[in-house]
């Protein structure tokens, strides 16, 4: 299995390339002027192209504002797929990772979908190269293969189900209910939490977020004693020992929602930075604190960022959205397999 991303030496320089590219992304020398004719001109090519914005929660705050702005959406990544394939847009353009583009395209492919950023990949989608996925499968005939969306479309295209963290405990007992044995992947640690909450029979691929894994448990058990109010809220991509601290596991929504509507004033995340913007939007005046990872200082390895969900900005919006580059493209036949198991997760989440 050629998992280069998870070796800590090719991770820390990945990283760091990735952080250096972010810091430039984020700082494109836009005077306050420059910024508000960019956004204007942004507006005027949305409107003229028949246009939606799809953005996640992890991208810059400026995008998902102008998203909403404009009509265009925010939202976790089962969301951004729904909203594409209703909405009545030509174009689609998706603020956050490949996948995304990728799921957009395989649910709408008469619509022309956009990345803002072609190289935003994720660390799930990288560590699962198709050929061996494949190999993999071969080994295991007897189960029932289960992806989750953090994978490419040949991924997706070889399984039976798509799953994103916020449908993959109640798929899995559902399949696990009709006595199914579980292929899971990518994700070994969202895998390992269904795996216990749901008692299913699942082997699984050792894939991680480079975000998500670094959170550390120890840490968050310390500010959990210092903060005896607070509550922790924790995406599932993180390690089982930081998931056993939770008092609310779930998708970027689900915890959002739970910030908005749990009595306490104080919260732990432990999930990508990016999503504080809409938590303070969401539950004005309560106070979010992020779960600690390697801290701060020269032993962070992601602090907490997506160096890949962060090249999404709005200069290279602009650009594409006047060039109509970064056009996503899927062969027809990878295509039409993907979309009997993504089309099933839509269906199996709309008869929850
Ligand atoms: P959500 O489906 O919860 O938005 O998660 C997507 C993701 O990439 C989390 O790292
Ligand atoms: Fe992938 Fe992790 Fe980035 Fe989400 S935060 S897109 S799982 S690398």
């Amino acid at each position: 299995m050629s998992l280069n991303i998870s070796t800590p030496h090719s991770k820390q320089n990945i990283i760091r390339d990735l952080a250096i590219e972010a810091e430039q992304a984020r700082n494109p020398n836009l005077s306050g002027a420059d910024l508000s004719n960019t956004i204007n001109r942004i507006k005027q090519l949305l409107e003229a192209q028949n246009a939606v914005l799809v953005a996640h929660y992890y991208v810059d705050a400026a995008l998902q504002d102008l998203a909403e702005e404009t009509d265009g959406f925010v939202g976790d990544s089962l969301e951004m797929a729904r909203f594409g394939l209703n909405s009545e847009a030509d174009t689609v353009i998706v603020a956050g990772v490949r996948f995304m583009g990728e799921t957009a395209k395989i649910l709408s492919p008469e619509k022309r979908v956009l990345m803002i950023e072609t190289r935003a990949e994720c660390s799930l989608d990288l560590a699962c190269p198709a050929d061996e996925f494949n190999q993999f499968c071969d080994r295991h005939p007897d189960r029932t293969v289960v992806v989750y969306a953090n994978t490419s479309a040949e991924v997706k295209a070889r399984a039976d189900w798509v799953a994103t963290s916020s449908i993959a405990l109640d798929l899995v007992k559902h399949l696990a209910d009709n006595g199914e044995k579980i292929l899971w992947a990518p994700d070994k640690f969202l895998g390992a939490y269904v795996q216990k909450e749901s008692g299913a029979d699942m082997v699984l691929w050792q894939g991680s977020c480079i975000v998500h894994e670094d959170f550390k448990a120890t840490a968050l058990q310390a500010l959990k004693q210092h903060l005896p109010d607070a509550r922790v809220l924790v995406h599932p991509e993180s390690p089982g020992p930081v998931i056993a601290l939770a008092d609310v596991v779930g998708s970027t929504t689900q915890i959002i929602n739970a910030a908005r509507d749990m009595e306490a004033d104080t919260f732990i995340v432990a999930t990508e930075r990016g999503i504080f913007h809409k938590m303070q939007q969401a539950a004005p005046g309560k106070t979010f604190i992020a779960a600690p990872n390697a801290g701060e200082g020269a032993m962070c390895e992601s602090c907490a960022e997506c160096p890949w969900m962060k090249m999404n900005d709005l200069p290279r919006l602009e650009q594409t959205l006047e060039t109509g580059s970064n056009e996503i493209l899927i062969d027809e036949d990878i295509r039409a397999q993907a979309a009997r198991s993504i089309t099933r997760m839509v269906e199996f989440n709309a008869a929850r």
